[in-house]
């Protein structure tokens, strides 16, 4: 079976074209155009200027996508969560694609493709069942237990901000770019010694609940850089140290509350999804910290972290039967996943 994903979430413009089977799944086409240089200059993702970049961008993608290939016999979207003018375009792109190809639209929660984003390349062949996953973006942290594929239930949400917001935010506050999340692990990896001393909190580390907040630990950057000379603020021995600092805190924090949940739910395997699990420190502790406690850790590639359209294809794989009422398919912002 041939499906067409479509994603525009966010800020990337994405459609993949994937032979999907039992077996597993085989990518025929990916294609993502960042919108990076576009937003960077506002330092965070302007959704009017994405929405247009999307509209824009789909047609030539798309075409691009189809030249060398069949035609799908699905077509599957994000309709939510995401920024409403970006989830727009691609829903009545898609919409006018299936009326046109005549095939069934399947829609996708785009949380449950950053979790299915596990079966791209293994067919979750490591996955067990229960199990608890972290779904860690620019939108999202997130804990939810899953008892089997489609079967979930919230366990732990963020307050605030979400950890990569909080990546974005940082950076923002120290001028060094955007997206945060790369930039900050940069700079994180070329920190050597102490200098300043520096101290940020572990928000919420050792409350006995699931949920995070994420936005004291922004503030408190915040307090640090201003409490600081304008020439050390502009110092690399500076913006290394408080870079490797704030990501060691969201890690410590991510981490705690993973394992915690894990125990207390005694589940079979932490499966992590999202942009965050780009991030090769989270990555690792992750994967010590599983083998320290017996547990299986399953993350996808990197390149199938940040947003892309063949999780969107592949999770329409495992709900092929939803593509009932297509035609008055809505984007929903605010999307939820499970109960
Ligand atoms: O999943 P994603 O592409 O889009 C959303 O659904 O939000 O995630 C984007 C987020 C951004 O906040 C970005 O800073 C973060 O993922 N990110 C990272 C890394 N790469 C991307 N955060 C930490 N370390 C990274 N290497
Ligand atoms: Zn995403």
């Amino acid at each position: 079976m041939i499906i067409l994903g479509i994603e525009t979430s966010c800020d990337d413009t994405s459609v993949a074209l994937v032979d999907a089977q039992k077996s597993g799944f085989k990518i025929l086409e990916n294609i993502i155009s960042s919108q990076t240089k576009i937003h960077k200059k506002w330092g965070g993702v302007v959704p009017n200027l994405a929405k247009r970049e999307h509209e824009k961008n789909l047609p030539l993608i798309l075409e691009e996508v189809l030249k060398n290939n069949k035609k799908p016999d699905i077509i599957a979207v994000t309709y939510g969560p995401g920024l409403e003018p970006c989830l727009w375009v691609g829903v009545n792109f898609a919409k006018e694609l299936a009326v046109k190809l005549k095939k069934p639209l399947i829609p996708v929660n785009h949380i449950e493709s950053h979790f299915l984003a596990n079966w791209i390349e293994s067919n979750g062949k490591n996955v067990k069942f229960p199990a608890i996953v972290l779904i860690v973006s620019g939108g999202h942290t997130i804990l939810v237990l899953a008892k089997e594929i489609g079967k979930y239930k919230i366990v732990g949400e963020t307050r605030d901000d979400a950890a990569g917001e909080c990546f974005d935010k940082v950076a923002r506050i120290l001028g060094i770019g955007y997206p945060g999340g790369p930039i900050i692990s940069k700079k994180a990896a070329e920190f050597k010694k102490r200098k300043y001393n520096i101290k940020l909190p572990r928000p919420m580390m050792y409350q006995k609940n699931y949920d995070f907040s994420f936005s004291g630990l922004k503030t408190a950057v915040l307090y640090d850089f201003q409490s600081r000379s304008p020439k050390i603020r502009k110092s690399q021995d500076y913006i290394r140290e408080i870079c490797f600092e704030a990501q060691e805190s969201i890690i410590d924090v991510l981490i705690k509350k993973t394992i915690r949940v894990a125990r207390d739910f005694k589940v079979k395997s932490i499966i992590l999804g999202g942009g965050v699990v780009a991030n090769k420190n989270l990555r690792n502790k992750f994967k010590e910290t599983g083998k320290e406690l017996g547990l299986e850790i399953v993350i996808p590639s990197i390149e199938y972290c940040t947003d892309n359209a063949v999780m969107t294809a592949v999770t329409a794989f495992f709900n092929k039967n939803k593509s009932k009422n297509w035609k008055t398919l809505k984007a929903n912002a605010n999307l939820k996943i499970g109960k």
